[in-house]
């Protein structure tokens, strides 16, 4: 199975998503091998993913794969190789404001491709003009991909009514076009959890005795968890009516 999470408007959590779903007990309870896949030159992850090997932190089950080249053969040979030894794939995608190679790719490919996306005129409108092209091109050349496709709303205050939003994106998104049921909250702990290679579970732990912290970092394990969770249901129905 191929998760990917994407879209082509920068800034949306694509990366920190995909880090953390990771590592949910959600994927890993399903899964025995997790690949994370950083297919953005940056290497943001990648730097991460060596931090957590300095600091002689424990992956079990998950292993990190950068594949930095913008070659479409380069990158589709990459992840056929890693798809041979993991039964499931998490792939992060760059924004690419131009290009959308690997937007297109992983739309293609993936078995559900995650949008995360705010209630902002400009990731409306990204989605309507950049990506939603992309998805409904796939669709049109093989329409038993209609099902991969879900927007999960993002950098959304935590006190946001989750029912209000779903109904929202369900009346202004395309059809075949799925809003998880489940949200990506802002909160401040997904910008600093991730210092010295850790994970937002990691990261709850070192911060137990200050109460505060200690509250933000695991509400930020719930959300995290009710997303894989959302992701599985989805990827489920995705895979029965394909
Ligand atoms: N839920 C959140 N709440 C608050 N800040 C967040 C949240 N998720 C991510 N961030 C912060 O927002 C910034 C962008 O996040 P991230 O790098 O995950 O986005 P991206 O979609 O991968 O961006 P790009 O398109 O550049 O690859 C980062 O500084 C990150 O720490
Ligand atoms: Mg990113």
């Amino acid at each position: 199975m191929i998760i990917s999470f994407v879209q082509t408007k920068g800034g949306t959590g694509k990366s920190t998503l995909a880090q953390c779903t990771v590592f949910s007990r959600a994927l890993r309870k399903r899964f025995k091998s997790i690949a994370l896949v950083e297919l953005d030159a940056q290497g943001t992850l990648r730097n991460w993913w060596d931090e957590r090997a300095e600091e002689g932190r424990k992956s079990e089950g998950v292993s990190f794969h950068h594949i930095s080249s913008t070659q479409k053969e380069v990158f589709q040979e990459g992840i056929k190789t890693i798809a041979a030894h993991n039964k499931l794939i998490v792939m992060d995608i760059p924004g690419e404001s131009t290009g959308r190679l690997h937007t297109r790719f992983a739309c293609a490919f993936s078995d559900i491709a995650v949008v995360p996306m705010r209630t902002t005129t400009n990731d409306e409108a990204a989605f309507a003009n950049n990506l939603y092209p992309i998805i409904r091109d796939i669709i049109t050349m093989a329409p038993q991909k209609k099902h991969n496709f879900a927007v999960l709303p993002a950098f959304v205050h935590p006190k946001t009514s989750k029912a209000k939003l779903k109904a929202y994106y369900e009346e202004i998104l395309p059809d075949h076009v799925f809003c998880l049921p489940a949200v990506y909250p802002a909160r401040a702990v997904y910008e600093n959890f991730n210092r010295n290679g850790m994970t937002v579970s990691e990261y709850a732990s070192t911060v137990k005795s200050n109460k505060r912290q200690a509250k933000q970092a695991m509400a930020a394990v719930k959300d995290i968890e009710a997303i894989a969770e959302a992701i599985m249901e989805k990827a489920g129905k995705s895979n029965g009516n394909s």
